[in-house]
């Protein structure tokens, strides 16, 4: 039997899989056109299924943020980027324990996690691979001196079966519209020529330079040195993206369907998805976005606020007056979260759903020791 979009119960994450397909196709056409090598991160949509299809299409392997997207990862992917500190003994000790015959290769910006890193790696009689991490202009890791970073390379390289492979960074404070990028595209390329110069000089040759995101997609090739690239949001896009611009509307896959559930406050409408379906997450580097997400179909239309099970949509820029029982999709501010927030996500083409898949790979993975009741 077939069943459509309408019969689902709300709220649920839908993906548009021919707009995913087009996502995936575009990137992936990018890379080949411009000789990068497309290393997707897949904390967007932590689904190995969906990481089969950027592989499928070319991917050199995926980057993962938590140790456990890369223990979920390895079973589709031998080239595994861990793009996050290896801090923390079990953290290096998991990483080191991932199958053998995965390529792992972590980031970092800082002795001890080198240290940690080394020990898990002779522990296990492995080599893992490192970038070492700068900070370009975001200002959350990586170290912003090139002489440190060229020490780390160093303390990497002297320190086998650790194998120095190249230079990490995440151009995250670049937040404007597509057109309006080129200065901070031209700091960030003249910075890292500064880098790779200086390590070529030091005799470290770094043979990946490794960047990207969403935001910046489509100007990767204007970074001379960036040999691999990143991007994560692209699978599915959201509001942000395509505020940016760095998408159409109509790319943006991946929307969450609600239930108008009141109307009884002049000038609102109710829907069935809060913060526990949305995320709180706000517009960021979007100039008079509010909101937390806009409507697929009345894109006037904001979820101006939050409970928990309630959003409230903002209908005074809006001729459109809901009925109590209508459905609406919600786009997104940040997808990312909204995938996390789910444990299965819905395939549809038109109006049918044809599949849906688990988010194998929310959550840590580990298991924490589960004590008596309290009071018992
Ligand atoms: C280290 C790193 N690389 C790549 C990405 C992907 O960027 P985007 O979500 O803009 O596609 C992220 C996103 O958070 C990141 O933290």
């Amino acid at each position: 039997m077939t069943m459509k979009l309408d019969d689902l119960e709300t709220p649920v994450a839908v993906v548009d899989l021919d707009r995913l397909a087009r996502n995936l196709d575009r990137a992936a056409k990018y890379a080949n056109q411009h000789g990068l090598a497309l290393r997707p991160h897949i904390k967007t949509h932590k689904s190995p299924r969906i990481a089969s299809e950027q592989l499928k299409r070319g991917a050199v392997g995926v980057t993962c943020a938590t140790t456990f997207e890369a223990e979920v990862m390895s079973e589709v992917c031998d080239d595994l980027l861990v793009a996050y500190p290896p801090v923390g003994a079990r953290r290096a000790e998991r990483l080191a324990a991932l199958p053998e015959t995965t390529r792992v290769t972590v980031a970092l910006d800082s002795m001890a996690a080198i240290e940690q890193i080394a020990a898990a790696a002779a522990a296990a009689d492995r080599a893992i691979g490192v970038y070492v991490e700068l900070d370009l202009g975001m200002h959350r890791v990586g170290t912003p001196s090139i002489d440190t970073a060229i020490e780390l390379a160093r303390a990497v390289a002297a320190r086998p079966p650790l194998e120095f492979e190249g230079i990490g960074f995440y151009p995250g404070h670049i937040r404007e519209p597509v057109g309006d990028q080129g200065s901070k595209l031209a700091a960030l390329d003249a910075a890292l020529r500064q880098a790779v110069d200086a390590f070529e000089r030091a005799g470290l040759r770094p043979s990946v330079v490794s960047g990207g995101s969403t935001p910046t997609l489509w100007q990767t090739h204007e970074l001379a040195h960036v040999t691999e690239f990143r991007p994560g949001t692209y699978v599915y896009n959201d509001r942000t993206t395509a505020e940016l611009r760095a998408c159409e509307w109509s790319d943006c896959a991946l929307t969450v369907h609600a239930t108008v559930v009141s109307t009884a406050v002049p000038g609102q409408a109710v829907i069935d998805a809060g913060a526990k379906a949305l995320g709180r997450e706000p517009m960021r580097g979007v100039d008079a976005a509010e909101g937390f997400g806009s409507l697929e179909e009345h894109p006037e239309v904001v979820v101006k606020s939050m409970s928990e099970e309630h959003g409230i949509l903002d209908l005074s820029r809006s001729s459109w007056r809901p009925q109590v029982g209508e459905r609406v999709r919600v786009i997104p501010n940040h997808v990312c979260i909204v995938v996390h927030l789910n444990d299965v996500i819905v395939g549809a083409r038109g109006e049918v759903v044809e599949t849906s898949w688990p988010v194998v790979a929310r959550g840590r993975g580990f298991s924490l020791p589960v004590g008596e009741p309290v009071g018992a």
